[in-house]
């Protein structure tokens, strides 16, 4: 099962300061060497994180697939086939939001989303919809010609997080018949939202899913693993540097 590594959380603490530090790109470029076999960003309308320039950046720079997250807006639409990535995912997108809460509504949209995703397919950009696992769901991504459908992964999360088993154990459920649903139309299954380092191993074990994406428990982890590389390089650069008491 491969990996995408979501990296908009780095972008996230960037936009904190407005400054450059730090950078995507850089993130990028640590996770590909880590062994990720995808990098995932999603340009948000309000570019709340990731930046047009960092898409175009990461684009440029590295040797491992790009996934753009996107919605329908008609701007990103138009950035993103001019970027060409290697994948994109559509997600639905509200402005108030703290993070993509729910799957795309795909039935409701159905039209929308299979003009849309025309040209991408033209220009060979893999096509795949964020939805909810659901049988309904998956007929209407295959109705409009999705590639691919990653499972919207938050119900179990959130399940999981809260210790309730009855709950997650039934989501899990969800998430197998329609990783096998998926699978018997010939659609790729990919996975994603709220997957962390305690909930993941369950996830790992259903059949057809080819890619997990995962950011935040990644950039979380990765804050604490190295704050304390980060400190000890602070303090010896003060050590190194202050006045000693006879200057
Ligand atoms: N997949 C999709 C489609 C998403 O929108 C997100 C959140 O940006 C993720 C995966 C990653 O979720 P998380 O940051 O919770 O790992």
């Amino acid at each position: 099962m491969k990996l995408g590594v979501n990296i908009d959380h780095v972008a996230t603490l960037r936009q904190a300061r407005g400054g450059s530090e730090p950078d995507p790109l850089q993130a990028a470029v640590a996770a590909r060497k880590a062994g990720a076999d995808g990098i995932t960003v999603h340009l948000r309308e309000d570019r709340r994180h990731i930046q047009d320039a960092d898409v175009l950046a990461i684009k440029k720079k590295i040797k491992i697939p790009l996934n753009l997250e996107m919605s329908l807006n008609p701007g990103i639409v138009a950035f993103a086939l001019n970027v060409s990535p290697d994948k994109i995912c559509l997600v639905p997108e509200k402005r108030e939001e703290r993070t993509t809460e729910g799957g795309l509504d795909v039935i409701r949209d159905k039209e929308r989303i299979r003009q849309m995703i025309v040209p991408f397919k033209g220009k060979g950009v893999s096509v795949s919809l964020f939805i909810e696992p659901e049988a309904a769901c998956i007929e209407a991504a295959q109705e409009v010609g999705a590639d691919f459908v990653e499972f919207h992964t938050g119900a179990f999360a959130h399940a999981f997080a809260a210790d309730d088993a009855a709950l997650w154990k039934k989501e899990l459920i969800r998430l197998h018949n329609a990783a096998q649903e998926a699978h018997q139309r010939k659609i790729g299954v990919n996975a994603g939202h709220g997957l962390n380092y305690t909930n993941v191993e369950h996830v790992v074990k259903i059949p057809h899913i080819e890619e997990l994406n995962i950011g935040h428990a990644i950039i979380s982890r990765a804050v604490m693993i190295g704050l304390s590389k980060a400190v000890k390089e602070m303090k010896q650069l003060i050590e190194k540097h202050a006045l000693t008491e006879t200057q």
